[in-house]
């Protein structure tokens, strides 16, 4: 036990063994707090650990997969054995696929229901109450850019980071005048290993976009998060896009945003086994 009696703060970073998470805990790492590292990868997590460890901060891994159910439960246990209680939670873990919602395995698209949306709810749900009991606190949940429009060929995640703008705009509400505060980062692309596992690296919105460092995005959050904003868009381009995308019309804005997002050589989403480019749906297509 870390505390030794009285329990300590600490902050949570979920998905912190990479990435933004990991740039977040670095910087959460400076503040007199101990920094709990939550991903899968364990040999990552120590890695971060070590990192921010020989910079003088103070920091513990637990290494759990946050789809299981349990995982909040499993996390408040870990944080009572060290003496510890959840000041700072940062909802950070969270995965997206591009393609055809009709094509990519169902199991894979509600994954990212679970991890986005359940996940970042059942933690938020768990460590809010005691964060607005103590008056102290509060909670960074990573949203997107995505947040803001609807994503034909990465469906499921931009209607999930949909969901995490708008649960913590409300929440940031509710909570206002407790000292616990509630701050959504809405980031364009940042330069990390997400690009390539969602796929979304492959398509052309997300090459001609400038990628932020995880770094840059993580300050930015940080500094939001500590001036009690409820809303932080790192960089000019994700406020450009965001407002592009607040003005026009959805029947202007969808089909632009689709073809950007998919490739000629991508399956047509009818099942046909051609390409986008060969199928004859596409020429139905605008
Ligand atoms: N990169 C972008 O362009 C971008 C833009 C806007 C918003 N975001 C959002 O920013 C957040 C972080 O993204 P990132 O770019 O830093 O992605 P990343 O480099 O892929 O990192 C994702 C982190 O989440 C953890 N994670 C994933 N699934 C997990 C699971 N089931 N259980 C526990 N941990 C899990 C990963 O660790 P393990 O694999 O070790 O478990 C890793 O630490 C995400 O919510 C993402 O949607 C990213």
């Amino acid at each position: 036990m870390i505390g030794g009696g009285e329990l300590l703060p600490a902050t949570v970073v979920l998905g912190a063994s990479r990435g933004i998470g990991r740039s977040i805990a670095k910087i959460a790492a400076r503040e007199d707090t101990t920094v709990v590292l939550v991903a899968r990868s364990e040999s990552n997590l120590e890695a971060v650990e070590a990192e921010l460890r020989a910079a003088g901060g103070r920091a513990v891994v637990f290494p759990i997969d946050l789809s299981s159910s349990d995982a909040s439960k499993q996390l408040e246990s870990f944080l009572a054995r060290h003496g510890l209680f959840c000041d700072v939670l940062v909802n950070n873990a969270g995965y997206g696929l591009r393609g055809a919602a009709t094509l990519l395995p169902i199991a894979d698209q509600l994954g990212i229901v679970d991890l986005n949306i359940r996940t970042l709810a059942d933690f938020t749900l768990r460590f809010s109450p005691g964060m607005a009991r103590r008056r102290r606190g509060g909670i960074i949940n990573l949203g997107s850019v995505a947040s803001f429009l609807a994503g034909p060929n990465m469906a499921v995640y931009y209607a999930s980071k949909s969901f995490v703008r708008s649960f913590s705009t409300a929440l940031s509400q509710e909570l206002r005048g407790t000292g616990v505060t509630v701050t959504c980062v809405a980031p364009g692309p940042v330069a990390t290993d997400f690009l390539d596992s969602s796929g979304a690296g492959r398509a052309t919105l997300f090459k001609v976009l400038p990628k932020l460092s995880a770094d840059y995005v993580a300050e930015q959050a940080w500094r939001g998060f500590r001036s009690g904003r409820r809303l932080v868009i790192p960089g000019i381009s994700a406020k450009v896009l965001i407002a592009i995308a607040t003005v026009l019309p959805t029947s202007l804005l969808l089909p632009v945003v689709y073809r950007l997002q998919r490739r000629k050589s991508d399956p047509c989403p009818c099942g046909s086994g051609e390409t986008f480019a060969k199928c004859k749906c596409s020429s139905m297509r605008n």
